[in-house]
């Protein structure tokens, strides 16, 4: 059994959101009249085990996130803003060298990190994916398929069709402890790291092993005009489950 230090939550909040044809980035547009990044922050800090919370966030729209949180959260303390990066990877690496230059970090303390746009995470989750960390150094949520998922190469054949029971999409909360994901990060040559689409690759890369717990399918991740309509008309079904 490890022990579980400090838990920290990061919110990535850093994208521009291209995908969704809006000039304000998606995670501040409005879900159920809240912004979206704000139902991130309130599913992390649903779980008191959390104990600070940082936000990595477009520079450009640094004043409108200010503002939003004082709007939601008033000057709650356990809540810390700054700058993101270039891309995902690169905001998770803003954010965590904010939190180490505001914290000593131990080899037991963890972070959980959490896409913004991922209004719908639930506090079980959030738990399961702490009491995983009691067995290991990395933790990934991830749901099992319901389609059948063909691989092909070239887009017009299919050139794979691996077994479904095997095979999981990936979500977020994702636990890490911050020492060895600082370690793994650092081990990465450039190129492997401008390939990265998510970070437990990173730990996956250096060998280490990646625990899973069992999200939701309705966890998922706000990339489209059609996915926000989608959320706004779940918004009930989601907070009925959420109270169960
Ligand atoms: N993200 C981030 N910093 C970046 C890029 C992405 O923090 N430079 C965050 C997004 O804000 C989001 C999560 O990573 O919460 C997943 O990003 P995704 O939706 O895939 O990317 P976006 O850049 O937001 O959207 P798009 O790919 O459509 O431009």
């Amino acid at each position: 059994m490890k022990k579980i230090g400090k838990v920290y939550g990061v919110i990535l909040a850093g994208g521009s959101g291209t995908r969704m044809n809006s000039a304000t980035p998606k995670q501040f547009l409005p879900l159920g009249g809240v912004p979206i990044f704000i139902h991130s922050v309130r599913a992390l800090l649903s779980e008191p085990q959390v104990e600070e919370l940082w936000i990595g966030s477009n520079g450009d729209w640094l004043d409108l996130a200010t503002e939003q949180i004082a709007e939601f959260f008033g000057n709650d303390p356990r809540i810390h803003l700054c700058e993101g990066g270039a891309d995902r990877e690169g905001t998770l690496l803003n954010t965590l060298a904010a939190i180490e230059a505001h914290n000593e970090i131990g080899e037991d303390d963890i972070v959980l990190i959490h896409d913004a746009v991922r209004p719908f995470a639930t506090r079980r989750i959030i738990r399961d994916v702490i009491e995983e960390m009691k067995a290991c150094d990395v933790c990934n949520t991830v749901i099992q398929v319901n389609d059948t998922i063909v691989q092909s190469a070239d887009g017009t054949v299919i050139s794979g069709m691996p077994r479904r029971s095997e095979l999981f999409a990936g979500q977020s909360p994702q636990g890490f402890r911050i020492r060895a994901l600082i370690r793994a990060f650092q081990q990465l040559d450039a190129e492997t790291r401008k390939q990265l689409t998510e970070t437990t690759m990173v730990c996956f890369k250096s060998g280490m092993p990646i625990h899973i717990v069992h999200g939701e399918f309705f966890n998922f991740k706000i990339t489209t005009p059609y996915d926000l309509q989608v959320a706004e008309s779940i918004l009930d079904f989601v907070e009925e489950q959420r109270n169960k």
